[in-house]
């Protein structure tokens, strides 16, 4: 742990019950130093984080406090996967990071390209690290211009029928924020709120995502 991260889990920016899910995650050895935050949210912050074999992690460490409660059990209810969801705050995060681990896992097994989740204990999750050569974090699609911009679409609208036909899964938050491009291709991201194509609001949210998508299309630099 860099010595500013150290200094803010011990000054009370994490609490307690966090403050050990990532000592049990570094006791585990899933890694060893907490190195920046990438980016901090409403929800969640995401750290880089890195083992002693100097591989680097994401580290998403979801607030107990401040998330969106109502909203996270509108997501996990009707999901066949967690028939009980549970009143407590820590017992519906834990739950939501749960979820975003197995989304991660059935995505990338029906060959979504996502991060791959490594693992989840509490409100941490720890999953592949999608960097870039220098360490760096990739960067969104929002923020970069690619080299052939169709067939980066072509991927993501790709992605939404795989999603949908062999995970069974719609994502649910598809935006250009939640779509980091390395090596020129898009990787999904942010996986909490994906839900079982047998929600009741399933085409929705499916269609919500293709009309996001085609929106992204309809921008100049994808043109
Ligand atoms: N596996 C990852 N590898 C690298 N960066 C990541 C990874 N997961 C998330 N990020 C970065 O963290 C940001 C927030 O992650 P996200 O899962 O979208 O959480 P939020 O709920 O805050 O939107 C992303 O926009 C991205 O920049
Ligand atoms: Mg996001």
């Amino acid at each position: 742990m860099s010595r500013e991260e150290n200094r803010k889990i011990e000054s009370g920016v994490f609490d307690e019950y966090t403050k050990k899910t990532i000592y049990k995650l570094q006791n585990k050895g899933y890694f060893d130093t907490l190195d920046f935050p990438i980016s901090t949210g409403k929800e969640a912050d995401v750290y880089r984080g890195t083992t002693r074999d100097e591989e680097h992690v994401a580290v998403k460490i979801y607030r107990i406090e401040t998330s969106n409660f109502k909203d996270m059990k509108k997501y996990l209810a009707f999901d066949p996967r967690f028939d009980e969801v549970r009143n407590n705050k820590r017992g519906i995060v834990k739950q939501w990071c749960k979820k975003e681990y197995k989304n991660l896992r059935d995505a990338n097994e029906a060959g979504v390209r996502c991060p791959k989740p490594i693992k989840a204990i509490n409100n941490v999750l720890v999953m592949e690290y999608i960097g870039r050569e220098d360490g760096s974090p990739a960067p969104l699609l929002k923020d970069v211009e690619v080299e052939k911009p169709k067939k980066v679409i072509k991927k993501i609208e790709e992605y939404i029928d795989t999603l949908y036909d062999e995970a069974e899964l719609i994502h649910s938050d598809l935006s250009e924020f939640n779509i980091l491009i390395q090596d020129q291709e898009p990787v999904l991201i942010d996986m909490g709120q994906a839900v079982s194509t047998k929600h009741p609001q399933a085409e929705e949210f499916l269609e919500r995502d293709r009309d996001n998508l085609e929106k992204i299309s309809k921008q100049s630099k994808f043109k």
